[in-house]
């Protein structure tokens, strides 16, 4: 648990971000710390703005995007993620076919919306 903040408080440094962005994760000690500027390209190359809003960009089929860090954690959205049916039977939102790492990076960029 320790290790996993010393990790992200480095490596946000090592990007040139401000520890804000990674303080307040409640990082569970199995998931990993990802790289929210991948995780951007991933959301961009997933189309996930044909469903979701980001500030102004992207649709409004989904909830909007644009501070879903601020309301849901590191492990929520991992396990949302992963399998969003599992939540909910019915939820509209289809399976995102991302894994590993790079399911990391995109859970590291929707946590840096708030
Ligand atoms: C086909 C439309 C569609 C696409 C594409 C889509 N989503 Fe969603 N998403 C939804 C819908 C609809 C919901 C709300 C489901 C519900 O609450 O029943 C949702 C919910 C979510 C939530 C939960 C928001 C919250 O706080 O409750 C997150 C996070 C999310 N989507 C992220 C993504 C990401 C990341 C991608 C791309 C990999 C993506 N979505 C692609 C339709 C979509």
């Amino acid at each position: 648990m320790k290790n996993t903040i010393v990790m992200s408080v480095a490596l946000a440094m090592t990007l040139g971000l401000t520890a804000a962005v990674t303080a307040r994760t409640g990082t569970p000690a199995q998931a990993a710390a990802g790289d929210k500027v991948k995780g951007e390209a991933i959301y961009k190359a997933q189309k996930c703005s044909m469903c979701h809003r980001i500030g102004t960009v992207g649709a409004k089929m989904g909830p909007e995007l644009t501070k879903v860090g601020a309301t849901r954690n590191q492990a929520w959205l991992h396990k949302y993620l992963s399998d969003p049916k599992a939540e909910n039977p019915k939820n509209k939102m289809p399976a995102v076919k991302v894994k590993g790492a790079d399911l990391d990076h995109l859970v590291a960029y929707m946590l840096s919306l708030k």
